[in-house]
């Protein structure tokens, strides 16, 4: 089983996107550190194999996975239907809410506002089912950019590549709090969501494994201790 050969191996191999703070990015010293790799990191010390973090781009997640070069995307991944069809994923472990962000200089308030202007977004990020759930925002914009990560539309917002980011709030209260006084985002929100943990189509024994793990730290406070250090609650 799935479960069998990551035990023989002995290390699981997460998958993610490394400019995605605070669930998984490089700090100063190049380690990669976040939430998603604290619950990891506990997860595989009581499976009993190793944790190896392997960074990838967002946009080919599905085939990182696939083609085994990955055993897990554990990144602040979205549950969509998509993904349901694609992968075999675990149960949710975390909300999230997709956000608006724009210079705190922008005359920019509400999803209104944006109408005739540039929205820039991660390339295969659920930002975009967000949108398309908006249709009467999404008609009203001049254009939506697709970026490689959000550190990369941010810096655009700064150099007027675009008016607006739609990103998961997590991060986006990241930057709001690292930069601060450089932007704001809008009270108006576009979708709620839940984290999930992606495996191959098929690997369900090792999901099994793996939202054991999940539960047993929900319940025990190992969850809320993670969750305090990286979110402060
Ligand atoms: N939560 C959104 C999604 O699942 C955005 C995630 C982008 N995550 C990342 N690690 N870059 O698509």
């Amino acid at each position: 089983t799935s479960l069998d050969d990551i035990k023989a191996k002995g290390k699981l191999v997460l998958g993610l996107d490394d400019a995605f703070p605070p669930m998984g990015f490089k700090d100063e010293n190049q380690n990669i550190v976040g939430f998603d790799i604290d619950l990891a990191r506990e997860v595989c010390k009581r499976m009993g194999v190793e944790l190896v973090v392997q960074p990838i781009s967002w946009d080919a997640k599905e085939l990182e996975l696939s083609t085994k070069n990955i055993d897990c995307i554990w990144n602040g991944m979205t549950y969509n239907e998509e993904r349901a069809k694609s992968m075999t994923l675990s149960i949710p472990y975390m909300k999230n809410t997709q956000v608006t962000v724009v210079l705190t200089s922008s005359d920019v308030n509400t999803l209104a506002d944006l109408a005739g202007k540039v929205v820039a977004i991660q390339n295969g990020s659920t930002a975009s089912d967000a949108i398309d759930a908006n249709a009467d925002f999404k008609n009203s914009l001049k254009e939506l950019v697709k970026v490689d990560d959000n550190v990369q539309a941010l810096l655009d917002l700064k150099v007027s590549g675009s008016d607006a980011v739609v990103m998961d709030e997590v991060v986006a209260r990241y930057y709001t709090e690292k930069e601060a006084g450089t932007y704001k985002i809008l009270d108006e929100t576009l979708a709620d969501e839940d984290y999930i943990v992606g495996f191959r189509k098929g690997d369900k024994s090792l999901c099994a494994e793996v939202e054991k793990y999940l539960k047993e730290m929900a319940a025990d406070g190992t969850l809320a201790k993670i969750s305090e250090t990286w979110f402060g609650k």
